[in-house]
């Protein structure tokens, strides 16, 4: 079992060292600091629960999204998986709730930019639907390279199969993402492709 959560200071050990094992010009604690405030920004984190591994305790961060939802589109801004935890579809979960919290707000398209060099994640995006529409030249430094970027239309049909509760749907209700008691974008995903 999986659970997706909105992601607090807590969470952000956690979330730091899966960043810095993600990419190559990591976001600072900082950088997540602010997002977490910012009105339009979304941060969750996708957490162990009853895992049984005895190499990770219960409660464990597996991987975190960060998105901003405004002026009807979704910019996908970070994303990623602990390595070890990859290919079990925990970044499939984290982009169900992004495209849920789309839909729910009337956004009908998000967008992202990807390292060129990205092919897994290049892959795990164009099997969700996205489609590459632009590079960039040299858009990323550490090392400078050129970014992908990619599009995709939002279909109810897409969410339709999420067999989670809404969660992210009080978030609008509300000027800051933070102002929200934590019991109420708390849900429970049970994945069965997960470890047991
Ligand atoms: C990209 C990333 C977030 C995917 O996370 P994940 O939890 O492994 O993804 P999922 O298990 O949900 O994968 C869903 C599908 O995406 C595709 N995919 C994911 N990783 C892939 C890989 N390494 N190679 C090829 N296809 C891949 C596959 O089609 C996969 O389905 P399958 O496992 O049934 O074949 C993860 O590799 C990661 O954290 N990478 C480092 C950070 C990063 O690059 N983030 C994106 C920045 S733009």
């Amino acid at each position: 079992m999986y659970r997706i959560e909105e992601m607090t200071p807590a969470d952000l050990p956690q979330v730091l060292a899966i960043e810095e094992l993600s990419f190559t010009n990591p976001w600072t604690r900082g950088m997540f600091m602010v997002e977490m405030t910012l009105p339009q920004s979304r941060t969750i984190v996708i957490k162990t629960g009853d895992s049984g591994k005895k190499d990770r305790d219960d409660g464990d961060v597996a991987g975190y999204a960060c998105w901003w939802n405004v002026s009807g589109e979704v910019h996908i801004l970070d994303i990623a998986v602990h390595p070890t935890l990859r290919r079990r579809g925990l970044a499939g979960r984290l982009m169900e709730a992004i495209l849920r919290d789309a839909r729910e707000s009337g956004s009908e398209r998000a967008f992202l930019e990807v390292r060129a060099s990205n092919l897994p994640a290049r892959e795990f995006y164009r099997k969700l639907g996205f489609t590459e529409t632009a590079t960039r030249k040299k858009y990323y430094d550490k090392p400078s390279e050129d970014a992908i970027c990619m599009t995709l239309e939002i279909t109810t049909k897409m969410i339709s199969s999420v067999d989670c509760p809404s969660f992210l749907t009080p978030l609008h209700n509300s000027t800051r993402w933070d102002t929200r008691p934590k019991s109420a974008c708390f849900l429970e995903c049970s994945c069965a492709n997960l470890p047991s």
